[in-house]
């Protein structure tokens, strides 16, 4: 288990939010769950917000949750599609901070993004081009470097209009993504407890 709560909404990522989102025209999450955690707190900022959650059940309840926010579209979505993510997931060596979901990461993750949704790659539908943005990724466990490597494949001069937001940066999830972009020589900055981690991305 984690030993914090799922929703991050602490008043340390909402004050980084405020600060982050001046540059930027709209936010992208993967991730909404139910849309009382991070979701909100992108809401609040009144800038446009593009959210994707691949549970029928958390989505419907976060569209409700968010119903009162006219700039915000909660989709029923996969960030990726879904023949990429099980790829990823069944070469995934799960040999890192893993187990705090389940004892068999890979089946777990694999039936986590296993239900029809409305589109698959949203990643690539609202995020591949040069519209200034906050890109915050925080998904399944299993598949958040799938979706740092796809953010990362697009042109530079796209990616010199994002700023990059990762959840869950000690876990499998975005441990690697935070080495990546130190490796590159990128400004990457850490909250206080090391949760969740920031970077005006620069080429
Ligand atoms: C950690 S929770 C998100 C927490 C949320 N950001 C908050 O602060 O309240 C991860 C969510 O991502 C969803 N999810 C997992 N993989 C996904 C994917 N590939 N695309 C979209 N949603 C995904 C899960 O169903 C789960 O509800």
């Amino acid at each position: 288990m984690l030993d914090y709560p799922i929703q991050l909404n602490t008043l340390e990522f909402k004050a980084v939010v405020a600060d982050l989102v001046k540059n930027c025209d709209e936010i992208i999450e993967t991730g909404t769950f139910q849309g009382n955690g991070s979701t909100k707190i992108f809401a609040e900022t009144g800038k446009y917000v593009f959210t994707m959650e691949c549970n029928a059940v958390n989505h419907h309840i976060a569209s409700q949750n968010l119903m009162q926010y006219q700039n915000v579209a909660p989709f029923h979505a996969l960030s990726l599609g879904r023949e990429d993510l099980i790829r990823f997931l069944m070469h995934e060596k799960f040999d890192l901070q893993t187990n705090y979901d389940s004892v068999y990461p890979k089946t777990f993750y694999m039936r986590e993004i296993g239900e029809r949704v409305l589109f698959e790659n949203g990643l690539d539908l609202f995020c591949n081009n040069d519209r200034k943005q906050l890109i915050f990724l925080d998904s399944a466990g299993g598949v958040g470097y799938a979706e740092f490597l796809e953010v990362m494949s697009y042109k530079p001069e796209y990616l010199n209009n994002k700023v990059l937001m990762l959840d869950d940066v000690q876990h499998i999830k975005h441990c690697r993504s935070v080495a990546k972009l130190l490796e590159m020589g990128q400004d990457v900055h850490l909250s206080a407890e090391n949760r969740f981690a920031w970077c005006y991305l620069k080429f």
